[in-house]
């Protein structure tokens, strides 16, 4: 059995330094909000390029205080795309604003810009943020979105829950935006064993309200200041996770490796590979191919012991808490629902091994 996914492989591959890392938090005798989550939002932020980073409870607790961080309103606007995790847009409404989902571009799965200023020009109200999501491990047209959001006042958090370490441009994504949202879920490219997220922002003022907002609001200890919440990061998956950053970069570099082999094993089949947006870079998160008979070849993978999932089977406007209640962009969302028929996410994790993905190479150009 080849799986899709292996949480458990990044925890062996680094077994000694993260029993070691867990034994020193439980033997300290501090437990949430401590030295190590101190330490892992330094060097977290550091590695991204920005000063601030802020430890929170999940990925989507990053978005709900980042959003709620830059004042978002309850009659407010926040632009989205609806082909991506259902948090993303979840985390609108729970920081009360409104969600307005846009189309995405076929080929790169992300937000498409040229919607982006459709939607902009005829806003169904105030629009206070857009959240760019780099989906896949693939960042958004940052260099489109960015000037045009800043032109209709709207700030921009972008959604780094699956793009740890992507570059846009020259920069890492989750540095472009105002303000950026990590997830630690134990799948991501840095997993925690357990949940786990952060916000990173250069911004010294958001950084303060972020803080106060993850701790009852606190800025002086039992002085709740502003109303906020319980979204501490706690110091065991801190120190899980600063371990795992240190060999980020290296993952990252397995995950393209295996990437660039499944281009070459998969050339010529009747499936759509990755697409890669020139001036970014893409760090595979997942590794997603299109085919309309989707459905069957997952079938037939399976039968062959070959785990495969689909990120993700209903676009979020369809799903039964949003159906026929979230605000729309100008073009519908024809796209999104075309993606959700066709992805399919293979194999890829960095100790899925050479001869496990040419198992699954072999089994495609027998059944696509
Ligand atoms: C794109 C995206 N945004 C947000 C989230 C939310 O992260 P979490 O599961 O840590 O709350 C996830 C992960 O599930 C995600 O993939």
């Amino acid at each position: 059995m080849i799986p899709q996914t292996d949480p458990k492989g990044g925890y062996l591959a680094q077994r000694a330094e993260i029993d070691a890392a867990i034994a020193r938090v439980l033997e300290g005798g501090h437990y949430i909000l401590g030295p190590e989550v101190a330490a892992l939002e330094r060097e977290f932020a550091a590695y991204i390029g920005v000063r601030h980073g802020v430890g929170v409870a999940s990925g989507t607790d990053a978005l709900v205080l980042a959003l709620k961080a830059i004042g978002v309103e309850p009659a407010d606007y926040v632009v989205t795309v609806s082909h991506t995790a259902v948090a993303s847009v979840a985390a609108i409404e729970l920081a009360g604003a409104r969600p307005l989902l846009i189309d995405i571009e076929p080929r790169t799965f992300t937000m498409d810009a040229a919607e982006l200023e459709r939607a902009l020009a005829a806003p169904p109200g105030r629009i206070a943020a857009v959240v760019p999501v780099h989906l896949y491990g693939q960042p958004a047209d940052l260099d489109a979105i960015l000037p045009l959001a800043r032109r209709h006042g709207a700030r921009v958090v972008e959604d780094c829950a699956q793009s740890h370490g992507a570059l846009s441009g020259e920069n890492r994504a989750g540095s472009r935006g105002d303000v950026a949202a990590f997830s630690f879920y134990p799948t991501k490219n840095l997993g925690a064993l357990g949940d786990g997220g952060m916000v990173v922002t250069a911004d010294e003022a958001l950084a303060e309200r972020l803080r106060a907002l993850r701790e009852y609001g606190w800025r002086e200890r039992y002085v709740s200041d502003i109303a906020g919440a319980n979204s501490r990061l706690d110091e065991v998956q801190a120190a899980v996770l600063r371990v795992k950053l240190g060999r980020l970069d290296a993952d990252n570099a397995r995950r393209a490796a295996l990437a660039a082999a499944y281009d070459r094993g998969l050339a010529g089949l009747a499936l759509d590979l990755p697409a890669r947006r020139a001036g970014a870079s893409h760090v595979f998160h997942q590794y997603v191919v299109r085919s309309p008979a989707r459905d069957a070849l997952r079938d037939r993978l399976a039968r062959r012991g070959i785990g495969t999932n689909i990120h993700y089977p209903l676009p979020v406007h369809l799903q039964p808490a949003y159906r026929g209640r979230l605000a729309t962009g100008p073009s519908g969302l024809g796209e999104s629902e075309r993606a959700a028929r066709e992805v399919l996410s293979l194999p890829l994790y960095p100790e899925l091994d050479d001869g496990a993905l040419a198992e699954v190479v072999a089994a495609l150009r027998k059944l696509a």
